[in-house]
């Protein structure tokens, strides 16, 4: 992990103590709202934790759904942080059980989103700690990769690994990540639930506008 000065970590607190809301959830491009500040994503497959991290950065317990039933968010999420960004929960990627049609209609709209909105500046891809990177995972990297999309690696449920476990996965992650030129090199290991990583993500996306 990179450290972060002081000023860094306290803007990337200021800016998620401010306000945040829920703007709407979009199913197709043209219900996108305008591109005029700043835009950034939470990408990642299904059940890794995108709803529940937006809750923890933002302090706030249902801001985003969060639940146990994967593929519980099922349009784009558009929140307003503090009129400086648009923030972006994705739709769980490759959950498998959901009706084929659905799955292609999701992929389809995430690909269109990916590669047509000029103003996302950053996609965070969030990847389950226990498991590192599983092939669902590398078909977001592929993706991204593809729509020429700048992304950076977040582990997720950290708090769910020893140490020692913790420590074999971060450096498998990023020596997976390491190849590939679209990737950002600093990796943000978190918990939502014990807050783990919080402060550092924060300071990182305070840094993008
Ligand atoms: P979809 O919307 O279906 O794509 O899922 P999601 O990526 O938004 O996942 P969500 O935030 O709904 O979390 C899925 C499950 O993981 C929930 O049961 C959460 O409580 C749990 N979870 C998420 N983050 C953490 C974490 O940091 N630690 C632990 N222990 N559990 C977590
Ligand atoms: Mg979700």
């Amino acid at each position: 992990m990179t450290d972060f000065t002081e000023e860094e970590i306290e803007a990337g607190r200021l800016l998620f103590a401010g306000p945040c809301d829920f703007l709407k959830g979009v199913v197709a491009l043209d219900g996108l709202p305008p591109a005029d500040r700043v835009e950034f994503c939470f990408a990642g497959r299904s059940n890794v934790g995108k709803s529940s991290l937006i809750n923890a950065l933002t302090g706030r317990k249902a801001l985003a759904r969060a639940s146990n039933t994967p593929g519980r968010t099922q349009e784009i999420n558009y929140f307003d942080l503090g009129g400086r960004f648009w923030m972006v929960d994705l739709p769980g990627y490759g959950y498998a059980e959901a009706p084929k049609a659905l799955v292609a209609r999701w992929q389809e709209l995430l690909r269109a989103y990916l590669a047509g909105r000029p103003t996302l500046r950053r996609a965070l891809v969030l990847i389950d700690a226990r498991h590192g990177l599983k092939a669902v995972d590398l078909e977001i990297l592929d993706l991204l990769d593809s729509s020429a999309v700048s992304y950076q690696a977040v582990l997720t449920k950290a708090d769910k690994l020893k140490a020692s476990d913790l420590a074999r996965i971060v450096e498998a992650v990023r020596a997976g990540l390491a190849k590939r030129p679209a990737a950002h090199p600093v990796l943000h290991v978190t918990s939502s639930e014990t807050g783990a990583g919080l402060p550092e993500l924060r300071a990182e996306i305070a840094a993008l506008g």
